[in-house]
């Protein structure tokens, strides 16, 4: 408990509910995600992770038949009032998906993209600064850094992901949305990139859905399980896979269904 009073909160969900068409997908979510910290979605295909996810960069909208009520509060401010700037918005709030999806440009390029559009580097210097630093805390700067002018797109599946995870830092994020970030990938480059996520809490928030139990285990200090379109039950994620509240919880996480 008092543990809980030091954390600050990032974002909080209040009674979101979202539907497609006449179907409604989620159901009154109300959660919190705290800074600096990984918060892992965990639950079985079609319980609403991805949906949810996406309201965080209000990434739904651009969905023609879905539609959303509640409120999400980032920093305390309301992202869905109506006059909000989604561009900025989705400045500030990252994402990185499940395929590793690079633009068919240069690594230096697919890193230089989002500054230049967004106006964030003054010149060629900061420029190169810029992609170096992102690269960097992306741990790839090592391995490309001799190839910078050389396609994204030839790099391997791990690198890849790495390179779109170096884009989403690039412009400066506050949230780092991750959808399945590691599902196309083998173990090792898997590995390495559990390892960065556990590094770039200390400079962003991270929020990740993955099927893997294990992942979510390792990487995550909260972790918050879906099903059917309800956050059934959220928590520290140790209490969460040693000793949730729920059955259903239980369940899940011991390969009962899902
Ligand atoms: N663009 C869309 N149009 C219509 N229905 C959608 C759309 N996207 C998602 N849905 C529906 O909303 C529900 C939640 O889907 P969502 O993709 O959020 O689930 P998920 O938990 O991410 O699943 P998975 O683990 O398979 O990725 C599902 O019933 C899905 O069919
Ligand atoms: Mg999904």
């Amino acid at each position: 408990m008092e543990l809980e009073n030091k954390r600050e909160s990032k974002v909080i969900s209040k009674n979101i509910d979202v539907f497609y068409g006449d179907k409604q997908a989620l159901f009154g979510i109300d959660l919190e995600i705290y800074k600096n910290e990984v918060t892992a979605l965990i639950g079985p295909s079609g319980c609403g992770k991805s949906t949810f996810l996406r309201c965080i960069n209000r990434m739904n909208d651009v969905i023609d038949i879905c539609k959303i009520t509640g409120e999400i509060e980032i920093d305390n401010f309301n992202i869905y009032k109506p006059d909000v700037d989604v561009v900025r918005l989705r400045e500030k709030v990252g994402m990185v998906f499940q395929k590793p999806n690079p633009f068919p440009k240069s690594i230096y390029d697919n890193i230089a993209y989002g500054p230049s559009i967004h106006g964030i580097a003054k010149d060629k210097n900061e420029m190169d600064h810029i992609v170096e630093t992102s690269l960097q805390k992306a741990a790839l700067w090592n391995e490309v850094k001799d190839r910078l002018h050389e396609p994204g797109t030839g790099l391997s599946g791990g690198q890849q992901q790495r390179l779109c995870i170096a884009r989403a830092i690039s412009i400066n994020p506050e949230i780092i949305l991750m959808d399945e970030p590691c599902s196309a990938l083998d173990p090792i480059a898997t590995a390495k990139i559990e390892e960065l996520i556990d590094s770039l809490k200390r400079s962003f928030t991270i929020v990740i859905v993955t099927h893997s139990m294990s992942q979510a285990a390792r990487v995550s200090q909260r972790t918050g399980f879906f099903h059917l379109g309800k956050l059934i039950e959220m928590g520290e994620t140790e209490k969460i896979f040693k000793n949730p509240n729920n059955t259903m919880t239980q369940d899940y996480i011991t390969g009962r269904f899902g």
